[in-house]
């Protein structure tokens, strides 16, 4: 059984979900010298190094229809089920997917099977929360323990894996959940929050009551001086993090 969420909500991913330079760069530098990966979760294809062989897999055709042409046509697969040979790639690369998957420790087996080299997520720390966005929308804390891996989670995929916190630039490209934390109208914006599955997930009530709460605070600037501290960083801490594994 996959998460089939991006089926339905992945229509319009493009419009606020480009990949962003800073956070790729990060991304490139922890893939190191892979010459071959596979993009688990590839989507629209966020984050696909341009420079070296890629495998994307995706099981969502609506984001497959999304893929650049430029891009390597996705193979429809799964992260429990990878469509590649044992030791085809040097490795693997899985950014803001592994909370949708069924199984992490057969997605892992899987990683073991192809990657020769090392392993490199892009995911969110379920214990650092998403900043003030939990003040206001506090069923994130459940939900998103839920759903993401603990950070130790990962050393089943044996190896030397280490967490590394990716700061998320005050302007950061790439509309996920934390990625707006220094611009909080737009959580406001309905298109916004249509590309973020942990909005997908809340019940209605409680979506609906944290931007009640939200839109008064921001039109009495309460928002403001609650969060005076953050209002002149260029980036935060919001609970995203790379986590390598390697395997040689
Ligand atoms: C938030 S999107 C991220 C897409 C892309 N990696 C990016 O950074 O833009 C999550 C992706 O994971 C995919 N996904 C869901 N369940 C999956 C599974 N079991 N195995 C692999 N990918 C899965 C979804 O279809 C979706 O494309």
């Amino acid at each position: 059984m996959t998460d089939v969420i991006y089926e339905q909500i992945g229509r319009e991913y493009g419009s606020t979900r480009q990949a962003d330079p800073r956070i790729s760069d990060a991304i490139r530098l922890a893939l190191g010298d892979a010459e071959s990966i596979v993009n688990i979760g590839a989507g629209a294809g966020s984050y696909e190094p341009t420079d070296i062989a890629v495998v994307p897999v995706e099981p969502s055709l609506t984001m497959i229809r999304q893929r650049a042409e430029s891009l390597a046509p996705a193979v429809v697969g799964v992260a429990e089920e990878l469509p590649l040979a044992s030791r085809s790639v040097d490795a693997a690369l899985a950014v803001l997917t592994v909370h949708h998957w069924s199984s992490w420790p057969r997605a892992f087996a899987e990683i073991r099977r192809v990657a020769r080299k090392r392993a490199v997520f892009f995911t969110h720390d379920p214990t650092a929360g998403f900043a003030w966005l939990d003040d206001y929308f506090s069923a994130f804390r459940t939900d998103s323990t839920r759903r993401y891996p603990p950070l130790a989670e990962f050393n089943a995929l044996g190896g030397q894996v280490t967490s590394h916190p990716v700061l998320i630039p005050a302007d950061c490209t790439d509309g996920f959940t934390g990625a707006y934390w220094r611009r909080p109208d737009a959580y406001l914006d309905p298109t916004i929050r249509a590309n973020m599955s942990t909005f997908a997930l809340l019940s209605t009530y409680a979506v609906e009551a944290g931007l009640r709460a939200l839109a008064r605070d921001l039109a009495s600037r309460t928002w403001q001086h609650r969060y005076a501290e953050i209002l002149d960083l260029p980036e935060l801490d919001v609970g995203y993090r790379i986590v390598l594994a390697e395997f040689a």
